[in-house]
């Protein structure tokens, strides 16, 4: 059964408890009202307002650019038309280079609406995600394919092939979740590491690029309709192919996350 029924907003703890009976979660971004309506008719349980938006609304190379101030604008436009589904506000780069910045970012994007906040990286946010889940800001990490980052990686890269790069990462995640953080992003990591990580983990992980069996799973909105510019990612799957409407696609989306035919082992990557 899907969690979001009837009128009853979306808790962390509706998604605590998914994650221990192995519900799969759908996560889907959205950075405007139209869409977040769309995506709360379709079933879709968290909407993440990414800083994804740098590239699939503002047309930049990267993320970089994004401020907090347009991370709350779109929060607010995605916060205005929700019912139902948990908002997951990314905080944007440069946004949380020390504990009290954090704050004041964070605080901003709940205030525009957010449930929760996503910052990347790894031990080294530690004390920057205990200081905010201390002063009751609810945190999602992101580790893998860190997009913010994208300068320093010299590209968009797979991320913990190697056995000492995915003990490493899974060390990452451990010390996230200690340090407070209710969630996790996996992004473009081999599948048996997403595998191992959610398996070692007490909170929810969402994979994008990192395997079928993470707890739930996140694509941009307009990758997977198909109508991102240039070459998609190996990840993604255009869900508007055989559909004739963006609702029959997100349906379709919602339904083969849950069962777990999406994704497949095309959409993987090998250690
Ligand atoms: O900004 C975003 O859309 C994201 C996803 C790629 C997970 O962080």
């Amino acid at each position: 059964m899907g969690y979001l029924q009837g009128d009853k907003p979306i808790t962390i703890t509706n998604l605590l408890a998914m994650h221990s009976e192995r519900e799969k979660i759908t996560m889907l971004t959205a950075y405007d009202s139209t869409m977040s309506a769309l995506l709360n008719r379709c079933g879709v349980e968290t909407i993440l307002i990414g800083d994804s938006l740098g590239n699939v609304i503002q047309g930049h190379s990267s993320t970089t650019p994004v401020t907090v101030e347009q991370m709350v604008y779109h929060t607010e436009c995605v916060a205005r038309a929700n019912t139902h589904a948990f908002l997951i506000a990314d905080l944007p780069f440069a946004s949380y280079g020390d504990p009290v910045q954090a704050l004041d970012s964070a605080a901003e994007l709940m205030r525009a609406g957010a449930d929760m906040v996503k910052l990347e990286g790894g031990d080294w946010q530690v004390e920057i995600i205990q200081y905010l889940v201390e002063r009751s800001v609810p945190v999602c990490a992101h580790l893998g394919l860190l997009p913010q980052s994208v300068h320093l990686l010299g590209g968009y890269k797979v991320q913990g092939k190697s056995k000492d790069a995915a003990s490493h990462m899974l060390e990452q995640a451990l010390a996230c979740e200690a340090a407070g953080a209710q969630m996790l992003v996996l992004e473009a990591i081999p599948s048996s590491l997403g595998e191992k990580i959610t398996e070692e983990l007490h909170i929810p992980t969402i994979g994008i690029g990192a395997g079928p069996d993470c707890s739930g799973q996140v694509l941009v909105l307009q990758d997977m309709l198909g109508i991102s510019p240039g070459k998609p990612p190996k990840f993604v799957k255009n869900f508007m192919d055989g559909h004739s409407s963006v609702e029959a696609a997100i349906k379709a989306y919602v339904r083969e996350v849950k069962s777990g035919k999406f994704p497949g082992l095309e959409h993987g990557f090998a250690g």
